[in-house]
């Protein structure tokens, strides 16, 4: 994964900071003010370096309603906020065929008394493991499920499809998966991921829908990767407005919460600057205004000083980036193959 250092105090930082506060709408279409949406929720990636960016998302007034971390049990900073709803993942294949650990621990969960609503399957499990996926087969994949996940749906819990990425191998994948289940897997929604523009996520939600007609769709992780602030922001803008409105798609997740000089996304992605501050479109994604503060590469350390110089950067290999431009854009064929495969699908 990429980590993006400036040296401090170079010219092109310091004609950004001085610009600011100046920009606050840039382009023609992008808007200062926005709007709260319930639709919302937090890819959540620890960063040790920097806790005090964990408060930022749970803040007074945050719109968020719900949060995923690629894990089984919620963030312990997150366990006092009661109507911040956890999602658990299983990310990646367990140790083993027999293993039980996440169906025992997520059982435990509700046993004890947590609103586990829903629980989603494997993260990228298509992707290879340099882009963060977890690199699980089809086959595999429904032997875990039928031993880990489907067991929770007779406890009321809303089984998630595995997340597989935006581009073909992801439609492939998941009706392999399917097909390999039989009868045996159920899901109640699709989690989605889109790194692209806003025409390829649309194109992209709609193939989703021909594919697997009638199942709602959680956008689970999105942005559009490596392009200019304007652009970065216009399809920002436009990409959760669509989704807001689209009756199919239940929930949202988007990929932006670091700092930007941290991103493997491009900096201009971030929900945060260097020093934490809220961007533009950190601010709307929590239903606020336009900050005016401007994302850039500049490495911060961290504050209270960890023993070395160098902070050391945890963001796992979660952080997934995705090549899927419009040309991974898929369309008629899978939704046929999907449909022989002929699968029942719950809701
Ligand atoms: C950030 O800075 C590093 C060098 O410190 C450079 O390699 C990288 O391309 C920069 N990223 C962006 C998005 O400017
Ligand atoms: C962004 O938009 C503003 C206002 O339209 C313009 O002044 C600025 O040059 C644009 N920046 C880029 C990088 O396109
Ligand atoms: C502005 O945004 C609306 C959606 O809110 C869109 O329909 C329209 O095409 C956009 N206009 C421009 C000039 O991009
Ligand atoms: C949160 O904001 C609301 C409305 O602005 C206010 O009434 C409440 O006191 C705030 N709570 C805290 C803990 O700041
Ligand atoms: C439990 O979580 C669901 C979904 O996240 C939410 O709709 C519901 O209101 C929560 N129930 C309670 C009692 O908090
Ligand atoms: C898994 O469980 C089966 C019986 O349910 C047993 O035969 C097998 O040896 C177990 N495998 C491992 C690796 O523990
Ligand atoms: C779930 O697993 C985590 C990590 O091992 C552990 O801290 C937690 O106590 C477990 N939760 C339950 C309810 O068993
Ligand atoms: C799906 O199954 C077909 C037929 O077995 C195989 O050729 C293909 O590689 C599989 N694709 C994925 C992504 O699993
Ligand atoms: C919602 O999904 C259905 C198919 O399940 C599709 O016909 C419809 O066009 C979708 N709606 C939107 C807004 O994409
Ligand atoms: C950004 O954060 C730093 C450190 O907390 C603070 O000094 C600075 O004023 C903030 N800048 C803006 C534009 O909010
Ligand atoms: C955003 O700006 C509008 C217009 O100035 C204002 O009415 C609204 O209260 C602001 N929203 C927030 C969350 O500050």
């Amino acid at each position: 994964m990429r980590i993006s250092r400036v040296q401090l105090g170079s010219l092109s930082f310091l004609c950004l900071a001085s610009l600011a506060l100046a920009n606050i709408a840039s382009s023609d279409n992008i808007t200062s003010t926005f709007y709260a949406s319930s639709k919302r929720g937090l890819v959540f990636i620890p960063n040790s370096d920097f806790p005090e960016d964990n408060n930022v998302w749970v803040q007074n007034g945050s719109d968020l309603t719900w949060y995923y971390n690629y894990k089984a049990y919620p963030s312990s900073n997150y366990e006092k906020y009661t109507s911040f709803s956890f999602v658990p993942m299983l990310w990646g294949a367990p140790s083993s065929f027999n293993d039980t650990t996440f169906l025992d621990n997520v059982t435990a969960q509700i046993t004890h008394g947590s609103n586990i609503t829903y629980v989603m399957g494997f993260n990228e499990p298509d992707g290879s493991s340099d882009t963060g996926g977890s690199e699980v087969s089809p086959d595999d994949a429904a032997i875990y499920w039928v031993k880990q996940i489907q067991p929770l749906k007779k406890l009321g819990v809303q089984l998630g499809a595995p997340a597989v990425t935006g581009g073909e191998s992801g439609f492939e994948w998941l009706a392999n998966f399917t097909k390999a289940c039989g009868d045996d897997c159920t899901f109640d929604f699709i989690p989605i991921h889109w790194y692209g523009n806003f025409d390829g996520l649309q194109n992209h939600l709609a193939d989703v829908a021909n594919a697997y007609p009638g199942v709602h769709q959680w956008v689970t992780e999105f942005a559009l990767d490596d392009a200019d602030l304007n652009t970065t922001q216009q399809f920002f803008q436009d990409a959760v407005r669509f989704l807001d409105k689209n009756e199919n798609v239940t929930f949202y997740s988007y990929f932006g919460a670091f700092r930007s000089f941290t991103s493997n996304v491009g900096i201009n992605v971030a929900m945060l600057d260097s020093w934490g501050n809220l961007t533009d479109i950190g601010s709307w994604y929590l239903g606020g205004n336009a900050t005016g503060v401007i994302p850039s590469n500049v490495t911060v350390a961290p504050v209270e000083p960890t023993g070395t110089t160098a902070p050391t950067y945890t963001l796992p290999p979660l952080a997934t980036k995705i090549s899927a431009g419009p040309k991974t854009y898929v369309s008629g064929n899978l939704a046929v193959l999907a449909a022989i495969v002929g699968v029942l699908y719950t809701l």
